[in-house]
């Protein structure tokens, strides 16, 4: 399996930090934030990886990646998306990269103290999602589910959601996922949506889930930049790794 991380937009929410560098360059605790979802997808056995990004920044990430091996990445790309047209459009960049393999995707403002390599190992074909409960389901991805604990659609950002679950930005699919991204149409926002992709899976009856155990955020906020900076230095501090 292939690793592919999407660090494509503008960051705008986190004005002005980001008028500086790209949002996935910006500090979690002792690193860049693009080192931690690198090291999920290193720790779990993929060591090919292709980083999509964008906007004005777009060069500084090879001055912090070089070519990934110092962060045990055998080979790297990168992919450079015009607009910020959304999370799939990002994702279609990435089709030669992936060469009919599978791809494990994770969005570069995602961080993660869970262990993935065995949803990878144990995956064969369609897409796998990974849930986290969380307080506040209407910032997310929400699923929707039968009786039986399987999801029947996914709503994005639903002001009202019916279930307490967050779809989170770690996606495992098959190479039919550039087929389902071309039929996308951009939504509401102007984007071309991961939801509507994973929303296309399972109409054709191949997305089963797993819920993401431990640790997991998005850093798109300040409050969640804040949180997830919070968590990643006391569990730096508690391992007695830093003074
Ligand atoms: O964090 C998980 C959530 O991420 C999911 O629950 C939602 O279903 C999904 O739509 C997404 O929601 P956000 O609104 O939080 O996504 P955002 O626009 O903040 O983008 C998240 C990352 O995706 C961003 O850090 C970089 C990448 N991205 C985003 C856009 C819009 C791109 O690479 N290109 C893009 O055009």
């Amino acid at each position: 399996m292939k690793g592919v991380i999407l660090a494509g937009g503008l960051g705008s929410r986190l004005y002005p930090l980001t008028h500086a560098t790209n949002k996935h360059l910006l500090p979690v605790y002792d690193r860049p934030m693009i080192y931690y979802p690198i090291q999920t997808l290193v720790n779990a056995g993929i060591h090919e990886v292709i980083v999509v990004t964008g906007g004005p920044h777009a060069g500084h990430f090879l001055g912090v990646l070089k070519n990934g091996r110092e962060l045990g990445i055998t080979h790297l790309e990168y992919a450079y998306q015009e607009t910020e047209g959304g999370i799939a459009q990002a994702l279609a960049l990435c089709e030669d990269f992936a060469d009919g393999e599978s791809i494990a995707v994770i969005l570069g403002d995602n961080t993660m103290d869970a262990d993935i390599g065995p949803a990878v190992r144990s995956f064969s074909s369609g897409a796998r999602l990974f849930l986290q409960k969380v307080l506040d389901p209407e910032r997310f991805g929400v699923p929707v589910f039968n009786k039986d604990g399987h999801i029947i659609s996914i709503e994005e950002k639903p002001a009202q959601p019916k279930s307490s679950y967050a779809v989170t930005g770690l996606y495992i699919y098959d190479n039919k996922v550039f087929e389902y991204v071309r039929q996308c149409k951009p939504s509401h926002r102007g984007e071309l949506e991961i939801t509507d992709v994973n929303n296309l899976y399972i109409e054709s009856g191949q997305l089963d889930w797993v819920e993401l155990k431990g640790f997991w955020s998005d850093a798109g906020t300040f409050e969640s930049l804040y949180k997830t900076n919070r968590f990643w230095a006391e569990k730096s501090l508690g391992e007695g790794k830093r003074e």
